[in-house]
Parts: C-alpha cells; structure tokens; sequence
C-alpha cells in the first residue's frame, strides 16, 4: 500500500501534457471484441482501470500488446464469455464487456458490477435495452445471464442519460438486425469518441453527441486504428490543484471544447482562462470566489469534477454551494476535508462550503478516485504536511499524477505506507 506526502506549495508553474480519457479508453477496448482483426489504440493512460481492463480481456482469449501509450488488441480466438467475477466487481466499466459479448456470441455472464463508495449505481437501464433488443436478462447469486437468439433493432428510451447504458447499448445494437434508436442517451465526449471508433470499423452510428442515437446494425465490424481523446477530467483536475497552489500554467493535450462547464464556472470564481487549438492557459493568484454548482449530465458540470472543485472552494472567499444531481452519495471527501480545517456542512444531495483563510495539514484518505484527487488539492494549499492513505484510488483515475503536479512545482511525493 502507498500514500502521498504533499508539502504547501505556491505558484505552481510550466507546462503538462494531459494523457488519454480514461473513460473513453474503457468503452473502446470493450469494442474491440466486436471484431476478430486487429485494432490499435493510441494515446492510452496506463493507469489502473484500463489495465485492469486489458487483463479481464486477454484472460476471456484476446491478444494485446503494449507499447507505451499504444496497445494493439486482437480477439480474434475468444474462449469465454464469462469475464472473472472479482475483476468485473473491481471495475465497474468491466460491465461494458457484456453489451459487446453479447452482440458478437449471443451470451454472456457476468458479475452485477454493484455499487461503490458514491452510490448503489444500479444496471436496470442497462438490462432493459438489451431485453427491448431481444435479449433474456436473468439475474441470480450476484451474476447476470444475458442470451438472445438474434438481436433485433428497437426503440429504446433512457429514464436517465446514463453514460454506461448508452455505451452498452451500442455496443449490443451496431451488430443487430434493423435500426435501433436510444433516446434521452447520453451525450459526453467520451460517448462521441467511441461512435467515432465504431464508425471507423464499418458501425452505422448517427446523432453521437445529441440525445438521440440512430443505430443501423452491420454484418460485420473490422479493424483499425484510433486515438483516444484526452482526458477532460485529468485536465480540469490539474486546472484546479493550479488554482489552489495559485499560479499561471499550460495543459497541453486539452480538448477545451470538452471543458466548457469548467472553464466558465473557473472564471466567474475569478481565474484567467485562455484556451488554444489543442492547449489551455490557466493563471490564478489570490483566493477564488465562491460561488454555486450543480453537476449535470454533459454538458452540465460534470459530477466527477465536484470533489475537486468542492477542494478549491474550502480556502475561496464566500460560501459555496454545491448541488450533486447524478450520484446519492458523493460527498465522502466532505469529511476528510474538514479534517484539514475546511468547514463544510452536507445536506442530503446539497453542499455548503463556507470559505476559511486556510487549511492544515495532518493525514486523510481517498474515498473514491475523485475525492482522493480532491485532497490532493487541497493538500497543495494546507500549512504543513498531508500523508494522504488509500492512493489506490487516485491510480485508478491518474496515470502518474503526482509526477506532473511535482513538475509544475508541486510539493508532492508518493512513499511506501511503511515509510
Ligand atoms: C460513468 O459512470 C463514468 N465512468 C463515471 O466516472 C461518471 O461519474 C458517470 O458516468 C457520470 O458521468 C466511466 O465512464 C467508466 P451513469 P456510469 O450510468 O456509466 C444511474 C470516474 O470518476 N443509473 O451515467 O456508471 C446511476 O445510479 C467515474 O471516472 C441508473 O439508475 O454512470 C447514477 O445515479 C465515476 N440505472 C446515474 O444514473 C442504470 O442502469 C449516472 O450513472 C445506470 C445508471
């Protein structure tokens, strides 16, 4: 086991390149079942989830092979459609296997991917367009087991534009008879890039990015390569840590179309922003201030950028408000926050952050991915040092944070929990 030692630090400076999107990465490797030939993907973020992911598929028979941020995957010689039930419930993105083993085989097994630490993050949207699809959904002894004779086009209504479902449900519909339409899906980057992928092995997907996906089922995907998008929550992430520390920095690799929300939200609490063609420019010095956020599905402010900027809120001026629309129970940070002196009251779905002159360091630990990113921050501005525990959690989400903060000037170390 590992924790972060993090030290105050000021006027965080230079320039990190933002890796590829952890949650477009995800959903791409599940597709590439869809296909016996090859498929390369570049610009991937080895952190822990992905190659997590990697593992459950060569163990269900593909082939991969990484080279850095590229990896090649052939699954031609499939030999199970059972993914391993420990590694499904360890990565609930592992659940995106079934959509594509069931277009490809007709079967699947896999575990319920249950919930975590921010919300019982049910399947039903999920089980609901595959059985609309033709598929027979039996659940039992904490695994699912989903079969259909022939998957046939359908209209599918969302009741929420869950970001899971609808990527299960492409992956389920492009191989089907006839056309499917998902409405209400979801319309994040992520979803686009995937659709982007598929097209570019022969899938006939329309309206990606809009609330409404028209889906013509192929005979047959194929290979090919692609790059991942970057990934806007490391971006914002680090954005926020700068913002905390003060400071004036360059995110290369940014798609700052994919940071909207972000970037106005970071403004209007009084930081300068410029955004480039493929960069982003960020400067703030002095207290932010605070203001309100709701998240919201894309392109809302996203839910898995509340932690973080609940963190700057702590030592801005004023009292914030935070609204958590998409997960019951995102708000562990709260307490290890106030931990460190921030002064944070939770009521049911509704945060208020009232702004303190400073924090103090002492020792925490990570709730989810999110909240351990979000104590970093707030470590970065505490007087004296953070020991910061459970950093499995940020490895899940971040490729090697620490090492960009600590190259833009942050005091951040990662240690043994022995040490
Ligand atoms: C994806 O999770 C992301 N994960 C999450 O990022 C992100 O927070 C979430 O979308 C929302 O943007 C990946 O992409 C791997 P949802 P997902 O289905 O697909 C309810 C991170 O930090 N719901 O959009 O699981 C659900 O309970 C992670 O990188 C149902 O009710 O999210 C939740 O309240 C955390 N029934 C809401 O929808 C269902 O069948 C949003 O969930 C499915 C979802």
């Amino acid at each position: 086991m590992e924790k972060f030692i993090v030290e105050q630090s000021h006027a965080l400076k230079g320039t990190v390149r933002v890796g590829g999107s952890k949650n477009a990465a995800l959903p791409i490797m599940a597709a590439c079942l869809l296909t016996k030939e090859e498929c390369v993907l570049e610009g991937i973020s080895h952190l822990s989830d992905v190659d997590t992911m990697l593992s459950l598929m060569e163990e269900l028979g593909c082939r991969t092979c990484c080279e850095g941020e590229r990896i090649s995957v052939c699954c031609a010689d499939i030999c199970s459609t059972q993914p391993d039930y420990n590694k499904v419930k360890q990565i609930r993105a592992s659940f995106l296997l079934a959509g594509a083993l069931l277009a490809r085989f007709g079967t699947v097994s896999i575990a319920m991917p249950g919930g975590c630490s921010i919300g019982v993050r049910p399947i039903d949207l999920h089980l609901k367009g595959f059985e609309k699809l033709g598929a027979l959904c039996e659940t039992g002894h904490g695994t699912v087991n989903i079969s259909a004779e022939k998957l046939t086009g359908c209209e599918i209504y969302l009741d929420f534009p869950s970001v899971g479902a609808t990527e299960n449900l492409i992956l389920a519909s492009v191989l089907a008879d006839g056309v499917t339409y998902i409405r209400n899906c979801a319309t994040e980057p992520e979803i686009s890039d995937m659709a982007v992928f598929l097209n570019r092995m022969g899938a006939r997907i329309e309206g990606a990015g809009s609330d409404m996906l028209r889906i013509t089922g192929v005979k047959r995907l194929h290979g090919c390569t692609h790059r991942i998008i970057p990934d806007r929550i490391e971006a914002g992430t680090i954005m926020l840590a700068a913002a905390a520390a003060g400071g004036k920095i360059r995110l290369e690799n940014v798609r700052c179309d994919h940071l909207t929300a972000l970037i106005h939200k970071m403004r209007e609490m009084g930081a300068s922003v410029t955004e480039g063609e493929n960069y982003l420019l960020m400067e703030k010095r002095g207290r932010v201030n605070n203001t309100a956020i709701k998240t919201m599905p894309y392109p809302g402010f996203p839910t898995d950028m509340q932690a973080q900027l609940m963190a700057l809120m702590t030592i801005g001026k004023g009292t914030g408000i935070i609204n958590e629309t998409v997960f019951e129970n995102r708000f562990m940070h709260a307490a290890e926050l106030n931990r460190m002196g921030a002064d944070i009251k939770v009521e049911g779905r509704c945060a208020i952050v009232r702004g303190v002159r400073r924090l103090t360091g002492t020792s925490v630990k990570a709730t989810d991915l999110r909240a351990g990113a979000a104590l970093i921050i707030s470590a970065l501005a505490a007087e004296g040092k953070t020991e910061i525990g459970e950093i499995e959690y940020v490895d899940r989400g971040y490729y090697h944070l620490e090492d960009k903060l600590a190259g833009i000037g942050a005091r951040i170390e990662r240690r043994s929990d022995e040490d």
